[in-house]
């Protein structure tokens, strides 16, 4: 959480920070500022908001310089308020320093209380305040030593990155459980909380690993462990490119990236399906197959969007595999220390690699001697990076807050994934071709599920004003209507829930009325009639009905007379239900968010990438 931007080099920094924060607002955005060093002196300008109230700021006044670090806030201590945003300045005069962090210091208040009784003054609610002044204490004409001198005072998480009146050519960062990049140009360096700040820029870029420092200046650049050692860090580089980051013509990311699902399903697909195993295979899994084909259970460990994937792929890996599964939140499986035996394999799933709980989850797999494999979207990310192997989605950078693109390639990596383990076990070849078939027709069937676009709008102009909805699924669909759940309460705001259809008479439907719609998703498949019964429940006691059903399917004149509204979408085989279910329930919410006025890409209190706990 958070968005860190650094600059120094021979331009202007300003611009480049302004452009890097509004490219990482995604991880923040309730408040932003930059410390830009020119004339010995620490120019500061912070603002509550958004990034644009910054610019706004800097147009009347202007900050100077080619040096600076900027932060885009996610408020963890103390309120979104100009006065708690980064940067953070500490000691005076030739002394100062500022000071932009993501992550949480756990130990802030003990700090500040022994910074207080030596009579410092803080300013700020912020736990990131007091980094600022132990760093100006042990500043004595050396920055990197101040900073190697303050980090093992504080207990928590950082990504940090500092600038000095008396070093006014060195920037320094350093990493603890939040994710930092350096950037790497010609005679000029970044640094960056995602290398997805610095497109356009540069494309090589440093991960620093935890407990790293490094010193940067325009032409040359250090990294050392803990110890003062240096570190002979290897460069990567990164491929998004400023078009795939841009709206390309669309109103919202949300909606971009909705419709970038057919091309992001086949990305995910790309060279992994093989006509002549019948099976699907995989560049990165790093674990051989008989350790695979020894698997007795499998743990899917993931938070919000990515854990409802995780549900889709127990389903899959159970029925295909015939496997064992546990999908896991990330946040309760971290600190449960449930008993595993020795042939369980994890698997993290994430979009962004970087959210904290899920690597901690991975972590502890790790730790315990399992394999900790990731499906993970962000190249590079700390997770992808940790994980002892796992597949890539590549689906392109997802800048929306509500994850949809992301969702639908884990879908699609969790059917690959459970083809190729089904294939080790009790599917034939015969099955196996028939599934490489099915999903091979999959981008064509979103293309066209898309085309429920206008009809939605309707629906959703019917619907936007109510203030619960529940969402009603079983099996392959159960996680889906989780799903679609999530996407309204995420970014419109309404109370909606997800629930197994049958389960809801064990509760939900007691909120049933004419108050309250349901979303039923009832395509045709085998436990159609079960579904309709439940649908028929929630008819008899006046809840208005939303179905999602198939197309050209004998009994939608049928659905057509239970429910209110009809939305269709194409045939496919149950296990593929998911992926082709959830477009109309993205596409609801992104309208019904519209109509109610919200920020569809930057909804309120979310972040894209929670780094914190
Ligand atoms: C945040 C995002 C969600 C995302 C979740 C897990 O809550 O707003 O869209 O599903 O984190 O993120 P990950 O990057 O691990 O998939």
């Amino acid at each position: 959480m958070c968005g860190i931007v650094g600059y120094i080099g021979k331009k202007s920094a300003e611009p480049i920070m302004i452009e890097g924060l509004k490219r990482l607002e995604y991880r923040g955005y309730d408040s932003s500022g930059l410390a830009v060093l020119s004339e010995g002196k620490i120019h500061v300008r912070k603002k509550a908001g958004r990034v644009s109230r910054l610019s706004e700021l800097l147009q009347s006044e202007p900050v100077k310089g080619h040096v600076g670090i900027s932060h885009t806030r996610w408020a963890t201590h103390g309120s979104a308020s100009d006065t708690n945003a980064h940067p953070h300045l500490g000691g005076y005069g030739e002394k100062e320093v500022a000071v932009v962090h993501n992550g949480v210091i756990e130990n802030y208040s003990t700090l500040k209380k022994q910074l207080e009784n030596e009579g410092i003054v803080f300013k700020s609610q912020t736990d990131t305040e007091v980094i600022a002044h132990l760093i100006a204490k042990n500043m004595n004409g050396d920055l990197a030593e101040a900073v190697r001198q303050t980090l093992p005072l504080l207990k928590g998480t950082w990504g940090l990155a500092v600038i000095s009146v008396q070093n006014p050519n060195l920037l320094v960062g350093a990493r603890l459980g939040s994710p930092l990049v350096l950037g790497i140009g010609e005679g000029e360096h970044y640094l960056a909380s995602d290398s997805s700040a610095l497109i356009g820029h540069t494309q090589k870029v440093v991960y620093l690993q935890d407990h790293e420092l490094c010193l940067v200046t325009a032409d040359d650049w250090n990294v050392e462990n803990d110890q003062s050692s240096r570190v002979d860090s290897p460069i990567h580089s990164f491929e998004w490119t400023n078009t795939e980051t841009d709206l390309n013509g669309y109103p919202h990311y949300m909606l971009k990236e909705i419709y970038e699902q057919p091309e992001s399903i086949e990305n995910a697909m790309r060279g992994r399906l093989s006509d002549e195993d019948a099976s699907a295979h995989f560049g990165g899994l790093n674990i051989d197959a008989q350790r695979l084909r020894r698997a007795e259970r499998i743990i899917l460990t993931a938070c919000g969007t990515s854990y409802h994937a995780g549900i889709v792929g127990e389903y899959l890996f159970e029925e295909f595999a015939r496997i064992p599964v546990e999908v896991e939140y990330a946040s309760e499986f971290r600190y449960r220390n449930p008993p595993m035996d020795q042939n369980t394999i994890v698997i993290a799933i994430t979009q962004s690699g970087e959210t904290a709980d899920t690597l901690a989850a991975l972590r502890e797999s790790k730790r315990k001697g399992h394999p900790a494999l990731a499906i993970c979207n962000v190249v590079g990310s700390t997770i992808a990076r940790e994980a002892d192997g796992g597949v890539y989605l590549h689906a392109g950078p997802e800048i929306g807050v509500a994850s949809t693109k992301a969702f639908t390639s884990q879908v699609t990596v969790l059917t690959l994934l459970a083809l190729y383990l089904g294939r080790m076990r009790h599917l034939s070849s015969l099955q196996g071709t028939r599934m490489i078939e099915e999903l091979r027709r999959i981008p064509d069937v979103i293309r066209r599920a898309l085309k429920c676009h206008d009809k939605v709008k309707q629906i959703a102009e019917k619907y936007h004003q109510y203030n619960n909805m529940l969402y009603m699924g079983r099996q392959y669909l159960f996680p889906v209507a989780l799903e679609g759940a999530l996407k309204l309460k995420e970014i419109s705001y309404i109370h909606a829930e997800g629930y197994p259809a049958a389960e809801m008479k064990h509760g939900p439907i007691a909120l049933v009325d004419k108050s309250t719609p349901s979303i039923f998703l009832v395509p045709s498949g085998s436990i159609f009639d079960k579904v309709m019964s439940n649908l028929e429940e929630v008819k008899a006691r006046g809840g208005p009905i939303i179905a999602i059903a198939t197309e050209n399917d004998p009994k939608a004149e049928y659905i057509a007379t239970k429910a209110d509204d009809v939305i269709f979408i194409p045939d496919v085989p149950e296990y593929l239900q998911p992926l082709v279910a959830v477009i109309p329930l993205q596409l609801f919410s992104y309208h019904v968010a519209l109509l109610r006025g919200c920020d569809v890409d930057k909804p309120r209190n979310l972040a894209k990438s929670v780094t914190v706990e």
